[in-house]
């Protein structure tokens, strides 16, 4: 999902060294290369200012990494509950293939604006947080229904300005990833949704784990990075990925920085 807030980090001697990750709520993080420097945190990144000539650049490398983040988690949900229905699996298996493409499509833009695989720092937080969960439930709620949820509202907004702006080849790259993503929060969503129907005790255990979820993402981004960055709800695009109406809604709220309860 996009998460490129175009404000760069505050002065590090200023803001202070801000304490440890806290270990127990991250996995470890995923292999790379020796072309890859891994950072832990966003500030720790180069966040590169909208104006700057090279902020393109390093937004498609920062989003290729994060779709092998996807390919990863995916290929984990495989792997790790080899015990889980067939159903879910197949479409584990199509995420999996769908997320490839996107890292290399998202290569090929990198490559083609002048980037290369390795420039910039990367964060690999999507794989740490999400395969810190133990069950599936808790992975499809972190990875599918909640980043990928916000992704669809990113790439959305993103595919808009990138047309706006006369790109229209890039911003149809971007219309052919939304789709896809839509369709990866929809079949979690309906698996979900069926779980809890028959065990309404796994509506308690999500709470749960996304209240981890969000304590572990805030240490990674820390308030500089999300404080008045949210993209604006992308509502047809929630309601074709299995939201209600009524959770629309309270996104948009979200996003808009205040609920009506
Ligand atoms: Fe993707
Ligand atoms: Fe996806």
């Amino acid at each position: 999902m996009p998460d490129s807030p175009s404000n760069s980090a505050p002065d590090e001697a200023a803001a202070g060294s801000p304490a440890p990750l806290d270990p127990s709520l991250f996995a470890p993080g995923p292999a790379r290369d020796a072309r890859f420097v891994v950072k832990e945190r966003w500030r720790d990144c180069v966040n590169l200012p909208a104006d700057d000539p090279l902020h393109q650049v390093e937004f498609l490398h920062r989003q290729m990494n994060e779709e092998v983040n996807g390919l990863e988690c995916s290929a984990r949900g495989l792997s790790d509950f080899p015990e889980a229905d067939w159903d879910i699996r197949m479409w584990l298996a199509r995420q999996c293939a769908d997320e490839a493409r996107h890292a290399l499509m998202f290569r090929r833009q990198l490559e083609g604006h002048g980037g290369h695989v390795g420039q910039f720092p990367v964060l690999n937080f999507q794989y740490r947080i999400i395969t810190r969960a133990e069950t599936l439930m808790g992975r499809l709620t972190i990875q599918n229904r909640t980043f990928e949820a916000g992704g669809i509202d990113a790439v959305s907004w993103v595919a808009e300005t990138t047309r706006s702006a006369g790109e229209s080849a890039l911003a149809d790259f971007f219309d052919s990833q939304l789709a896809d993503e839509i369709v990866h929060v929809r079949f979690a969503n309906e698996w979900i949704r069926r779980r809890i129907r028959d065990d309404p005790r796994e509506l308690l255990r999500m709470g749960a784990t996304m209240t981890l979820a969000a304590k572990a993402f805030e240490q990674v981004m820390g308030r500089e990075a999300t404080e008045g960055v949210s993209y604006p709800t992308d509502r047809p695009g929630r309601l074709e990925a299995g939201f209600t109406e009524q959770e629309v809604t309270l996104a948009a709220e979200l996003a808009r920085g205040h609920t009506s309860s």
